[in-house]
């Protein structure tokens, strides 16, 4: 197995070129073949509606070496899936889950060289994107998309060990309206979540925390990641129209299923952040990023979950048993991961 001479430990999360990203063009109503291309460039008509109109959806995903040196993608349907979801939101074509999980193993297998070593913590990143490429003046779907895959590796999300952050409830700009686009992976909703992260970082906060748009009462997200909370052995996650439903957090509940605990699903009152022993923020940069505390700096209540500043046990167990499924450690119960055929 040939490796980059990258220093793993140490590529932090900017974006490191690759040798290859993988494309297909949809025209005249149909995806035409996979091409492969090691350009980072994409020749593009100024009024394509994807710089225009929003008409643009991304999603993200990891590919990680195990210890017995295979590669393992996690959960790529699901990924298609909401992708899909996505397009149907936006009027943009919709790519098939089979073109989807081709084009996701051949670009990761063509840059097999760039998926970081087993026990170096750094896995190989994968953005899909999807884009409205032919011209429009008017506001109107684009009749031509362009779907690409390309990869980056990243560092490790807990170099000095797994952490606990502190987060800031944000009133002051919402990142998705009650009806909106909340639920799908436009780049818009990144655009709108800007000032409010911005702003949470110049107050010293690791990141923003939203509440529900239209009464401000329920939690929506941590930032670009799902909400849990947990108390009384129960995994408890936001219900609500306007948060992305991820992908960490649908295999959180099932591995709290799994571990025993039980799952619970409804709106959560910012006041019950009181009675949580625990609480994270889940995605696919850090699986689980427990949550030290969340202050209202409005109202000045601190809701302090983290007592002691350290992550909780049920916390621990979650992300040791889905990373370990991730990196192969532990048994794929339930079919999420794909392994690369050998190189
Ligand atoms: C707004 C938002 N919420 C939640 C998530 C977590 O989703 P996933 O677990 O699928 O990465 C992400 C990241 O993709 C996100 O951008």
């Amino acid at each position: 197995m040939e490796t980059a001479n990258l220093d793993w430990s140490n590529i932090g999360f900017g974006y490191i070129p690759t040798d290859y990203n993988v494309r297909c063009y949809y025209r005249n109503g149909k995806w035409g073949e996979i091409e492969v291309s090691s350009s980072d460039m994409i020749p593009m008509h100024m009024a394509a509606t994807c710089l225009h109109y929003g008409q643009e959806a991304f999603e993200g995903l990891k590919a990680y070496r195990g210890k017995d040196g295979k590669i393992r993608i996690f959960r790529i349907e699901a990924n298609a899936a909401r992708m899909q979801s996505t397009s149907e939101a936006t009027l943009m074509a919709t790519v098939p889950t089979e073109l989807f999980v081709e084009m996701t193993k051949k670009v990761v297998s063509l840059n097999s060289r760039f998926v970081p070593p087993y026990g170096s913590g750094a896995v190989l990143y994968i953005r899909p994107l999807l884009l409205g490429t032919s011209a429009q003046l008017g506001v109107h779907p684009a009749d031509e998309y362009l779907f690409m895959i390309f990869v980056s590796p990243a560092g490790p999300y807990f170099k000095g060990g797994f952490a606990t952050n502190p987060y800031v409830v944000i009133r002051e700009y919402d990142r998705a309206a009650p009806l909106g686009m909340g639920a799908y992976k436009v780049g818009g909703n990144y655009a709108a979540s800007l000032r409010a992260n911005t702003k949470a970082h110049e107050l010293g906060y690791s990141c923003e925390f939203y509440l529900d748009s239209k009464e401000k009462k329920y939690i929506d997200e941590a930032g670009a990641a799902n909400f849990f909370g947990i108390k009384n052995d129960t995994y408890i996650t936001p219900a609500s129209y306007s948060v992305l439903p991820s992908i960490t957090n649908n295999s959180l509940q099932q591995v709290a299923l799994d571990l025993g605990m039980k799952v619970e699903k409804r709106q959560i009152p910012i006041e019950e952040l009181d009675t949580f022993e625990e609480a994270g923020a889940c995605g696919t940069a850090a699986v689980i990023s427990p949550i030290e505390r969340i202050d209202d700096i409005e109202t000045g209540k601190s809701y302090v979950i983290a007592k002691d500043g350290k992550p909780g046990p049920w916390c621990r167990k979650l992300y040791d048993e889905l990373t370990g499924i991730q990196f192969g450690d532990r048994e794929d119960k339930h079919g999420w991961v794909t392994i690369l055929d050998e190189e």
